[in-house]
């Protein structure tokens, strides 16, 4: 399958490299790919710069979001929480119309006093792209996760995933499942404002802690 990636953070690196491991073609997505695969130092959280990422990714192309939007049959959403509307917009919603988006993203805003949810975000994060695209049928995935655990985890837990349709769902669990993860369905579009506020719950402990090696499970559930 297409991939197209957008994002450059830790996220869609992480992302980028397990659809690379099973096979699949990706591109990844950005404001200004120059700029971009000029970064080769890490930031602050330790993300290696694009540039150095790309030297063990070599497959990988990068374009700007409109272009690898339009190329990909399926798209990540790799974005900062607030920023995604202006995403939708750099992408282009005709270019996501039809196509599954996996939304990894969440309106995080850290403060001093922990992380609290973004003010700028009305609801949620999905329900923002969602209308933005609304021809796109948007996924919620992968978003209470830390990035590095998120292709072939050593703990098998849950994905939270909500979405408006049934079969982008399904689409959906059957990458997920392909990552290494059971997948929960906590239902529809609406439920997503939910769904991020277990992210930022389980981010508040991470920052406490200095612990980001969690996953999120529903133990003891029917599988
Ligand atoms: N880090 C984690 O472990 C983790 C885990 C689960 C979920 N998440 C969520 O996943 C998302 C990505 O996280 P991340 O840590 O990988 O990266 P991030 O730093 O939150 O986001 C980086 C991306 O946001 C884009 N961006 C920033 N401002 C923009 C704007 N004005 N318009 C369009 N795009 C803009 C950047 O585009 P350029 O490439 O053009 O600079 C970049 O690709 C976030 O929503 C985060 O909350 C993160």
């Amino acid at each position: 399958m297409r991939i197209a990636v957008l994002g450059t953070g830790g996220v869609a690196q992480n992302l980028a490299s397990g659809f690379l491991a099973k096979g699949h073609e990706v591109v990844i997505g950005t404001r200004d790919p120059k700029a971009s695969t000029a970064r080769v130092a890490p930031d602050q959280m330790g993300t290696p710069g694009l540039g150095t990422w790309l030297k063990t990714n070599q497959k990988v192309k990068v374009h700007a979001f409109a272009d690898a939007a339009k190329w990909g049959e399926v798209i990540v959403f790799a974005i900062k929480g607030e920023q995604v509307a202006a995403a939708v917009k750099a992408a282009g919603p005709d270019h996501l119309a039809g196509k599954l988006v996996l939304d990894t993203t969440n309106p995080l805003e850290f403060g001093a006093n922990g992380i609290h949810k973004a003010k700028s975000i009305p609801d949620s994060c999905l329900q923002v792209i969602q209308r933005a695209a609304p021809k796109a049928k948007v996924v919620k995935a992968f978003n209470c996760t830390p990035g590095h655990l998120m292709v072939n985890p050593k703990n098998r837990g849950d994905q939270l995933i909500c979405g408006d349709d049934k079969a982008a769902k399904e689409q959906a669990t059957k990458i997920l499942k392909e990552f290494g993860w059971d997948v929960a369905d906590v239902g529809t579009a609406d439920k997503a404002p939910y769904v991020e506020a277990v992210s930022i719950a389980a981010c508040n402990y991470a920052l406490a802690t200095n612990d980001w090696n969690w996953v999120v499970a529903l133990p003891g559930r029917n599988k």
